[in-house]
């Protein structure tokens, strides 16, 4: 293909963007856009699946039927919110098998915040409440993403996500309207997830290398700082709400901003947990890599299945 013939694809392509068209998966498109897509998509998948893991641990300890079958459904989601993710993101052109890979190897990343353990009952609540409570604001705002299967994917997850948040809310709402052991069990949960959770949302603008090209293709349709402000605006009450107290002294209502101004991240610890020196990132991925190769017999049956009943197909209709 000519230089030109490119330049006017790529004319026609922005024209879509800026249009607010939808990608669809045989579209012509960037081979950048494309890379970003797969990078973003796989990755967001894959923290789906490893968020499994934590909360895995406590469904045999939730301290009754009630909130064993609430985070048993959670858990459940979520493994169906990584298969919504995964099937999107083979749309473009990358396999199952391929990114399974890249994630056993440690070439795509998963969300930092899983990498953070899950020590009481009340991080069961912290993680509903904070954890999805940030994925809501992030996923909401991606459910006008201009690549359309990530976008239709956003819809079903934000819907089900709500429920994680609100049962996460309730057992925080539980704890601290109980003894004062349980309330200062929710005070902890508090203390070790809120900064973890102003991490999920990345970088700050000027210090994310996707976010500016992101916007442009309206992959991103809000940045990584405004997300955690709107993530800080609207939970900081909920807090307050129910008697916890949000460690970050720096914190304060700003009347001009209409915001709350925050304390400095440590973008330190941050760098560290991406890079796999967080507290849990070897039990997470190798836990991972445990089910991939335990549940290997499991693909392998299904795959022989689906080929006899291919051959029975064929057979009946020769
Ligand atoms: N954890 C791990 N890596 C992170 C990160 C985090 N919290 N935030 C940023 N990074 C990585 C990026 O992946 C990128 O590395 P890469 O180039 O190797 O992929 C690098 O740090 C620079 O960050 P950028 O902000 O420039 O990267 P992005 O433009 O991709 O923005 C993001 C990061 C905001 C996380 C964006 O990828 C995104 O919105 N992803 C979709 C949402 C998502 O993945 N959420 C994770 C949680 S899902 C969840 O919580 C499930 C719920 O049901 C519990």
């Amino acid at each position: 293909m000519s230089e030109e013939q490119i330049k006017s694809l790529e004319n026609q392509f922005e024209a879509r963007i800026a249009r607010d068209e939808k990608i669809e998966p045989k579209d012509w498109m960037p081979e950048k856009y494309r890379q970003t897509h797969i990078r973003q998509m796989s990755q967001h998948a894959h923290s789906e699946i490893i968020g499994m893991l934590p909360e895995g641990n406590w469904i045999t300890r939730a301290p009754s039927l009630r909130r064993k079958v609430a985070l048993l459904a959670k858990v459940q989601d979520e493994g169906g919110h990584g298969l919504y993710l995964y099937s999107a993101a083979e749309t473009l052109g990358i396999s199952r098998d391929e990114m399974f890979e890249q994630l056993h190897t440690g070439k795509a990343k998963y969300s930092s915040i899983f990498n953070y353990p899950a020590l009481t009952w009340a991080d069961m609540g912290a993680i509903g409440w904070l954890v999805d409570g940030a994925a809501i604001i992030n996923q909401v705002a991606l459910c006008g993403t201009s690549y359309g299967p990530y976008a239709r994917a956003m819809v079903r997850i934000c819907k089900e996500e709500s429920f994680h948040q609100r049962q996460g809310y309730e057992i925080m709402l539980k704890l601290s309207q109980g003894t004062q052991e349980q309330r200062d069990m929710a005070q902890d949960a508090l203390n070790r997830f809120w900064w973890p959770a102003l991490m999920m949302f990345g970088p700050k603008d000027e210090d994310s290398p996707h976010t500016a090209q992101s916007m442009k293709w309206k992959l991103k349709r809000k940045t990584n700082d405004d997300l955690r402000q709107q993530f800080i605006d609207q939970t900081v009450p909920q807090a307050e709400l129910i008697g916890l107290t949000v460690p970050d002294p720096d914190l304060k209502w700003n009347e001009e901003r209409q915001s709350y101004d925050f304390g400095e991240i440590d973008w330190d610890e941050f760098w560290q947990v991406v890079k796999g020196h967080g507290p849990c990132n070897k039990e997470r991925m190798a836990a991972r890599v445990n089910a991939w190769e335990g549940g290997a017999w499991v693909r392998d049956a299904a795959m022989a299945y689906a080929e006899k009943q291919q051959e029975r197909k064929t057979k009946q209709v020769s």
